[in-house]
C-alpha cells in the first residue's frame, strides 16, 4: 500500500482522502503535536504546502495533516498558476490544497493576488511590448482579484492581498504595478479584494520587516494612511526569512505592537531560517532561538493570529536552490527528524501566551 502510485488528476481527491483517513488512523493528531499546542496557546500553526510533495509523498501528507492547523500555498494560488493563458482559469491544485485542508480540519491562507513575480507570461509579455496598456493592465489586475477572491470565497481566512511593494530603504518597488498604474494599485487591489470576500482579513506582506526598520515602517504609514481613507487593510504579515549568519532582528515585539495599534492583525507568513551548510549542532541551536523568537514575538500579542512556517521539512525547502551554499532552514531534517528548531517551537507553543 505505501508505494501505491495511481494516474494523479483523475483519482486525485479520493487518493488524498484515503490518506487522510490513513493518517488518522496510522498517526492521529497527538497531544504533543504543533496543531494540538497551539490550539490551546489560540494561533494558528501553518506551513506551506508543495503541491508536488503533497501528491506524491505519504511522509510528507502525513505530516501536513498532523503537525499544521493551517495552510499556504506555497505556489499553487500565484497568478502564473491560476491563470496561465489569458482568460483561461485553472483552480485545479488550489482546489485540492482546500479539499485537503477540509478533510483536516484546516484554515487556509490565500498566498498571493498581487506579486511582481511568478506572473503569467502572457502578462508581462503583453505589458513589455506595449500590447497591453495601462488602463487594460488595470481592468486585467481588478478581473484577476476579484475571479481568484471570488473563487475561493468563505474558504480563505487571511489573504496575502499585496507582496513585497516596497524596496528595504522604504520606497516603492519600481514593479510593473507600479510603472503602469501608479501608487494607487495598493488601494485598489484591496477595495476589490474585500468586495470579492467581504469576510476575509486582508493582509500587506514582506520580508526584511520582522523588526523596526524603514521597511516596516514604510508599511506601518502606509497601513494608517489606508485605514483612514478607509480602505480595506486589516492585516500585515511578517514573511519572517531569516538567517543564522545575521543577527537576529531587533525590536520584533515593539513592530508588532505598533500594528496592533492600529487595530490591525498580524501574521509571520513564511517563517524559515537559513544556515551555511554543512549543518552543525552550534547553527541548529542558533536556528532554534531564531525560531522561537519570532513564534514569542506573535505569542506575546493578542494581534497575531498565525505563525507559518515556509516548509517544514529540509527534504522540501526553496532555500538551497535560491540562497547559495544555504539550507537546512526548517523544523524537520530531511528525513522528518525533529530538529532543535521543533521543540523550540513546541514549547514555545506550549508556553502559550
Ligand atoms: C517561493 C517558493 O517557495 C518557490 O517554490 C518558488 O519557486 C518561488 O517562490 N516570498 C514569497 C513566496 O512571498 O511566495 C516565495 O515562495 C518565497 C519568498
Amino acid at each position: 500500500m505505501k508505494h501505491f502510485r495511481m494516474p494523479a488528476t483523475v483519482l486525485l481527491s479520493a487518493a488524498m482522502l484515503v490518506a487522510g483517513a490513513q493518517s488518522a488512523s496510522a498517526r492521529p493528531v497527538h497531544d504533543a503535536s504543533l496543531r494540538a499546542l497551539a490550539d490551546r496557546a489560540d494561533v494558528r500553526i501553518g506551513a506551506a504546502v508543495d503541491m508536488t510533495a503533497l501528491v506524491d509523498e505519504t511522509d510528507y501528507r502525513r505530516t501536513t495533516a498532523s503537525e499544521f492547523n493551517s495552510v499556504t500555498a506555497e505556489n499553487v494560488m500565484k497568478w502564473e498558476s491560476v491563470e496561465p493563458e489569458r482568460g483561461t482559469y485553472d483552480w485545479s491544485k488550489a482546489d485540492e490544497l482546500v479539499a485537503f485542508a477540509r478533510a483536516h480540519g484546516q484554515a487556509v491562507r490565500g498566498h498571493t493576488l498581487l506579486w511582481h513575480n511568478q506572473l503569467p507570461a502572457w502578462l508581462t509579455a503583453g505589458v513589455a511590448d506595449g500590447s497591453i496598456d495601462a488602463k487594460e493592465l488595470r481592468g486585467i489586475l481588478h478581473k484577476h482579484v476579484t475571479a481568484e477572491v471570488s473563487h475561493f470565497k468563505g474558504r480563505i481566512y487571511q489573504w496575502d492581498v499585496v507582496n513585497e511593494v516596497f524596496n528595504d530603504d522604504g520606497s516603492l518597488r519600481d514593479s510593473l504595478w507600479l510603472q503602469k498604474l501608479g501608487p494607487s494599485y495598493i488601494a485598489d487591489t484591496f477595495r476589490w479584494a474585500h468586495a470579492a470576500d467581504p469576510k476575509a482579513k486582508l493582509f500587506l506582506n514582506d520580508y526584511n520587516v520582522e523588526g523596526v526598520n524603514a521597511k516596516s515602517t514604510a508599511y506601518y504609514e502606509l497601513a494608517r494612511d489606508l485605514r483612514k481613507q478607509g480602505v480595506p487593510v486589516q492585516g500585515f504579515g511578517i514573511q519572517g526569512h531569516l538567517s543564522i549568519q545575521y543577527g537576529f532582528p531587533g525590536d520584533v515585539s515593539d513592530n508588532v505592537a505598533r500594528f496592533a495599534k492600529l487595530g490591525m492583525q498580524t501574521a509571520f507568513t513564511e517563517v524559515d531560517v537559513r544556515m551555511a551548510l554543512p549543518v552543525d549542532s552550534e547553527k541548529l541551536a542558533k536556528q532554534a532561538t531564531y525560531f522561537r523568537g519570532l513564534l514569542d514575538a506573535c505569542l506575546g500579542s493578542r494581534s497575531c493570529k498565525s505563525f507559518t512556517v515556509w516548509g517544514f521539512t529540509d527534504k522540501h525547502s526553496w532555500v538551497p536552490g535560491v540562497f547559495t551554499g544555504e539550507g537546512a532552514a526548517t523544523l524537520l531534517d530531511e528525513e522528518y527528524a525533529q530538529k532543535p528548531a521543533y521543540t523550540a517551537v513546541a514549547e514555545g507553543l506550549r508556553e502559550g501566551r
